[in-house]
């Protein structure tokens, strides 16, 4: 494709850092603003008057008032191939993996399923916003070779990598502590910063991998320093008492991921629900990162995150779908359903440090922050278009909203794929609201 120059004009939102931490001023806002895109870039960025005259004068115009502009959302913990486990009812967390999601992913052994889904997923990620995600695959390595075949047609920022496991679930799903290491290794070489792609190293989780696994998983991890590490950690009871069980040596699950070196940078720990303050500490201090899954956790009855006590402890912290445990794609859904979860733990989730946190924050939590998440020069032009009036109940409750503030927690409470007006990605419209999914090469 030629590279592409073009100007889009809205309401831009997007933010210089944390307003949890730095305040207000950090929120950049233009209430008519205009940004050029060149080379899958974003180049410039300003008033509407002051763009039009220059840098954006001439260029192919997409002209998004009244509606929002951002940074597209970045979904930092999520499976491709659950996207037919949404909605099983009835389990929590290991007997929903037995009796539901272990079946499942047996089917992505076959690389047309693992196309599919793949396919599947992808449009429904942009259909929602979603413009990066930090991905798990099965552990079947054709799943990732789909996976990522599907992502690099579409130009898109993807973080995935091939689940390692060894004991706990069937045959189909299971791999050995060697074949893990080099199936991984093997992917690495393939998919490892080819275009926007990069790969994480994916123990499943403590309980379905063994010591020898573990060790393996440390060789690779001591290989490949600068990977991103994802797995998941203390989401439910019946978990951390099998991990106690099974890992007697231990003081707490955290220390499990510990002894084999993957609490690190660019480390991302699924849930991280029951954690003690001791577990917490060894996270910041590794510089690893908390990922919350409200949806996940209020669906599986899995318990409610503590963003204060995660905060507190200097972790970095992001919010993600947890696709299928989780219940939505929306990061509009998923925000809302984190405000809920911290108000039942007397904790506020205020409308712009929950728009940080889908954009600019999940981009950091996943060390991609100064890649990705924000409407600023140099970033990669990835943009979400947001309609704050997409239903009759949201064209009531704005009639009475005043603030910038306000209309955006009504947009992350009441808002969903239909508030989805259009989704660009290195600089490429690859969504529009109503139309039928984008395929280059097709
Ligand atoms: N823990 C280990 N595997 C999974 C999974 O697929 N989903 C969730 N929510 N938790 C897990
Ligand atoms: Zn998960």
């Amino acid at each position: 494709t030629p590279p592409t120059s073009l100007a889009i004009r809205g309401r831009l939102l997007s933010f210089e850092g944390d307003p949890a931490v730095e305040g207000p001023s950090v929120v950049r806002f233009w209430e008519d603003g205009t940004l050029v895109v060149a080379n899958g870039l974003i180049e410039a960025i300003g008033e509407s008057g002051d763009m039009l005259a220059g840098r954006a004068k001439g260029l192919p115009l997409a002209d998004h008032r009244p509606h929002l502009v951002m940074a597209g959302f970045v979904d930092p913990h999520l499976h491709m191939p659950q996207t037919q486990v949404i909605a099983s009812f009835g389990t929590e967390l290991m007997e929903w993996l037995q009796r539901y999601t272990f079946p499942e992913e047996s089917r992505y052994g076959d690389p047309a399923v693992a196309a599919a889904g793949s396919r599947f997923l992808l449009d429904e990620l942009l259909r929602n916003g979603t413009t990066s995600a930090a991905v798990y695959c099965t552990s079947h390595p054709q799943s990732v070779d789909a996976f990522f075949g599907e992502a690099e047609r579409r130009g898109l920022r993807m973080v995935a990598g091939k689940v390692m496991m060894d004991r706990g679930a069937p045959e189909a799903l299971l791999d050995t502590p060697q074949r893990g290491y080099e199936e991984s290794k093997a992917l690495i070489a393939r998919w490892h910063g080819r275009g926007r792609l990069s790969y994480a190293i994916t123990p499943r989780f403590a309980p379905t991998s063994t010591e020898a696994q573990l060790e393996a998983t440390a060789a690779l991890a001591a290989e490949f320093p600068d990977l991103h590490v994802q797995t998941h950690l203390s989401e439910n009871e019946g978990e951390i008492a099998f991990v106690r069980e099974a890992f007697p040596w231990s003081k707490d699950y955290t220390e499990v991921y510990e002894r084999y070196g993957l609490v690190r940078e660019k480390a991302l720990f699924g849930h991280c629900i029951h954690l003690s303050d001791r577990e917490r500490t060894a996270l910041a201090a590794g510089g690893a990162s908390a990922i919350f899954c409200p949806t996940s956790n209020l669906f599986l009855g899995s318990g409610l995150f503590d963003l204060e006590a995660s905060r507190a402890a200097g972790i970095k912290t992001g919010i993600a779908t947890d696709i299928g445990g989780g219940t939505s794609y929306s990061m509009l859904r998923t925000a809302a359903e984190g405000y809920k979860v911290l108000a039942l733990k007397g904790e506020k989730l205020p409308p712009l440090q929950a728009f940080h946190m889908m954009t600019a924050g999940n981009a950091a939590a996943m060390g991609l922050g100064d890649k990705i998440g924000r409407l600023s020069p140099g970033y990669e032009a990835d943009i979400v278009v947001l309609d704050s009036e997409a239903t009759p109940a949201q064209r009531r409750r704005m009639e009475r909203v005043e603030t910038l503030g306000e209309e955006l927690f009504c947009l992350m409470t009441m808002g969903d794929d239909r508030s989805i007006v259009a989704t660009y990605a290195g600089g490429r419209l690859l969504h529009e609201r109503d139309k039928a999914p984008f395929h280059p090469l097709e």
